[in-house]
């Protein structure tokens, strides 16, 4: 209900205290119901207007209006009133052209909220990271550390420092790719995309003193023509622990518990003799395949991923030949006090046959098609 302004005919100081609150009442709920501009005006207006507006009939009504007696206790109450009310018309005003900016900025860029939301794909790991993850987390809980190292790498850590001397027939094995215009540099500077992640076992050893336990994993790349079973890129995850006393039983054991915790454990392990220039002795490990279970048959069909051998090839590795010792031997690694192992694994095998994917060139193509199944 508007308010009107009452006539007084009671001047005690509990009078004029309840026609005052009754006035600020009133025009606070007057204000609360403003929903525009010119609902606004006409409420300052009908307030504030010199000639009739609220404020003067209630100076004309109460105060010239008052006894003689009451005059001061009027006037005090009637100035006291005009302040409240221009404080409530101002903040009126002010919390109406905030709410109207607000309003102004959502209807401008014509957003209808009533619409459906945009959904955002949330992404997912990749098969390939996501059993690097798997393998590095079975190291970490043996309180292995994880480092990384460059692709882009020189043939000081790709070959020399791992005990690869220049010119050796090992280099072949390793089918580089070499990065081109590199021939004015000395040999050991000239880049090359990194062929495993075993030069970081160098990098590594320069940076950190002994004891050492870490896992790098890592792309490498290999001149190898793209097929369902071969990549130029693929991935590694490299091994190294360093320490006094640490033997091939170490070794043995270390990668067999690995091993189960990784593919189950019924999973046999197996080391046959092999050849790097940077272990010795050296050793290549098979696990039994977990696909056949190690019969090499499926059903009354051979097996193929394990080429019905029942084994299936995981990595290589070894005891870390003196020789590497030698070139980080000033950081602590005398090849008279510590000993150590090491070991490669292929990443994107096992991903294919933990997830069976017949392709490996699935994996990079991108085709969210096939890597959404992942997710
Ligand atoms: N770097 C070797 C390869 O890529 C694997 C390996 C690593 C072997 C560490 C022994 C020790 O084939």
């Amino acid at each position: 209900m508007a308010y009107t302004v009452p006539k007084l005919t009671d001047y005690s100081a509990a009078a004029l205290e309840h026609a005052t609150g009754e006035c600020i009442r009133s025009g606070t709920a007057e204000a609360a119901s403003i929903q525009n501009e010119a609902e606004l005006k006409a409420f300052r207006d009908r307030w504030l207007a010199r000639k009739n507006g609220i404020l003067t009939q209630i100076n004309d009504s109460w105060l010239k209006g008052a006894p003689k007696e009451a005059k001061r206790e009027a006037g005090f109450r009637v100035n006291e009133l005009k302040v409240r009310i221009h404080e409530l018309i101002e903040s009126t005003e002010r919390d109406y052209r905030h709410r109207a900016q607000i309003y102004d900025r959502v209807s401008s860029v014509f957003v209808d909220i009533t619409l459906p939301g945009i959904r955002r794909p949330i992404g997912a790991e990749h098969p390939i990271i996501r059993t690097m993850n798997e393998i590095v987390s079975v190291f970490q809980k043996l309180g292995y550390s994880v480092a990384d190292g460059p692709v882009v790498e020189t043939d000081y850590y790709n070959f020399e420092a791992l005990n690869f001397p220049p010119n050796h027939p090992a280099r072949d094995t390793q089918d580089t790719l070499f990065i081109a215009n590199q021939q004015s540099k000395p040999q050991r500077e000239r880049l090359l995309l990194r062929t495993h992640t075993s030069p970081v076992q160098i990098r590594t050893m320069e940076k950190m003193r002994p004891p050492i336990r870490i896992v790098i994993p890592g792309q490498v790349h290999r001149n190898d023509p793209p097929d369902a079973s071969h990549s130029p890129m693929f991935h590694q995850i490299e091994g190294l622990a360093v320490d006094t006393n640490i033997t091939f039983g170490d070794l043995k054991g270390t990668l067999d518990h690995a091993m189960k915790a990784l593919f189950g454990s019924s999973v046999k392990t197996h080391f046959r003799p092999s050849f790097f220039p940077f272990t010795e002795p050296s050793a290549e490990l098979y696990v039994t395949c977990f696909i056949c279970g190690g019969s090499g048959k499926r059903g009354s069909d051979p097996c193929r991923p394990c080429k019905q051998t029942g084994w299936i090839e995981v990595l290589g590795c070894g005891m870390v030949d003196p020789n590497v010792f030698e070139f980080v031997k000033d950081n602590g690694y005398d090849p008279k006090k510590v000993s150590g192992f090491a070991f490669g694994m292929g990443v994107d095998r096992l991903a294919l046959l933990k997830y069976s994917v017949d392709d490996l060139q699935l994996f990079f193509q991108g085709d969210v098609r096939f890597l959404q199944q992942f997710a």
